[in-house]
């Protein structure tokens, strides 16, 4: 683990222990002391006796599942969310023993024997797949019940029984042998917007199907059913649980949000330059010549390139963060490397470090600004981020 002011060439985190990071070309940093920080946040904005899901599928939007998942059990997150069988095994297998839950469907029966012998918690969807899994449990004996989470659509029209028909499903669950409910829960599809109507219609719906089970008898341990933005825009939607993914790698889901919590963000990307050179007026740069020199200019080689994550649609359009600086990227980025205009920057040596996502001095660049200037969101970014890049944790 490396100290954010500590000379690269010192250590490595467990998930990059394999290269010494020091001598990569490029690598995205974890900032777990934001993370930290950030869960603090969320635990403080929530009523005691709600409890905190941090939701780590997609290897943790991309900041490496296994260390993130510890750090932020650590301050204070009660459960994890993945998306699959899969990415729950490998929490068990780095010994994690908090509650997972598996947000996304499972059916086969190898999945399903895995869920039981891992102990990770499914999502049921409808009636059919609850059938499926006792049926499944029965076959191998399973001794005892596995807690379910039971999947309401109020309006996504993702996964999950419609809400309407919420009692027959309940009811179907409770009465299988091998399976007990743990929730019900439901998922918002406009949360970030600033409009709160469709998200209160679902909140509407959702209570009255819970409303409807209740009067059945059945007593259910658990309601969840708000993201990051759900959770930030009404605390009538905590529920015992709340699912937050983006918040915790410190960012916000929608600009009207922001005032809530104070979010830092967790993930830099980083690279170096790897060669240094001066090009003469009218000196085409990259492929297709996309950019051609107005003027003679210093230009830099920096290694990292789409294959690494950052999005070719960008090419001529980002900055970097150099000598607290923001340069120019020029030219098409290309798969391994990309330019960018040093002409401005004094005393540049090969070897030196540029930073694409994250600050320097005065300077941020965010995913949210990239999403903005690719008219996509910053989930999306997060997660783009490939594994040639190996994951450092700083504290
Ligand atoms: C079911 C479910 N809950 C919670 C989340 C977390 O969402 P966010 O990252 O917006 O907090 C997701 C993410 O897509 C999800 O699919």
């Amino acid at each position: 683990m490396l100290s954010r002011n500590q000379t690269p060439g010192v250590a490595s985190n467990q998930q990059c222990d394999t290269y010494a990071w020091f001598s990569q070309r490029a690598w995205v940093e974890v900032d777990l002391g934001a993370l930290s920080e950030n869960v603090k946040q969320f635990k403080q904005f929530l009523s005691p006796s709600t409890q905190l899901m941090a939701v780590v599928k997609a290897d943790a939007y991309g900041h490496g599942a296994v260390t993130v998942s510890q750090t932020a059990l650590q301050a204070g997150a009660d459960w994890l969310g993945v998306a699959t069988v899969p990415e729950g095994i490998q929490l068990r297998e780095a010994g994690i023993q908090a509650p997972i839950l598996i947000l996304g469907a499972a059916q086969t029966p190898e999945q399903i024997h895995a869920i039981a012998h891992w102990k990770l918690q499914p999502t049921l969807c409808s009636p059919k797949q609850a059938f499926i899994f006792s049926n499944i449990l029965e076959t191998i004996n399973y001794a005892s019940p596995i807690p379910v989470h039971i999947k309401l659509d109020t309006g996504m029209s993702r996964l999950g029984t419609n809400w309407q028909e919420a009692t027959e499903f309940v009811q179907s669950v409770y009465r299988l042998p091998h399976l007990t409910i743990a929730s019900i829960y439901s998922h918002l599809a406009t949360a970030d917007s600033p409009d709160p109507a469709i998200m209160q219609e679902q909140h509407q719906r959702f209570e009255t199907a819970i409303a409807q089970i209740k009067a059945m008898g059945i007593k259910i341990p658990r309601l969840h059913l708000a993201n990051s933005a759900a959770t930030l825009a009404d605390r009538n939607l905590h529920y015992d649980m709340v699912r937050v993914g983006l918040g915790v790698y410190g960012l916000s889901p929608a600009a009207h949000l922001n005032h809530q919590i104070r979010l830092k963000p967790v993930l830099q990307v980083k690279a170096r330059i790897t060669q240094i050179k001066t090009i003469a007026a009218g000196t085409g740069v990259s492929y297709g010549y996309q950019f051609v020199a107005p003027k003679q200019m210093r230009i830099a080689v920096v290694g990292i390139g789409y294959a690494d994550g950052v999005p070719r649609n960008l090419s001529n359009k980002m900055q970097v963060l150099l000598h607290g600086q923001r340069v120019p990227q020029i030219g098409a980025i290309t798969m391994d490397q990309l330019m960018i205009d040093v002409s401005t920057i004094a005393d540049i040596q090969e070897g030196e470090v540029v930073t694409l996502l994250g600050d320097q001095g005065q300077e941020q660049i965010t995913a949210d600004d990239w999403a903005a200037q690719l008219n996509t969101i910053s989930w999306e970014i997060l997660c783009g981020f490939k594994h040639r890049l190996p994951r450092v944790g700083v504290v």
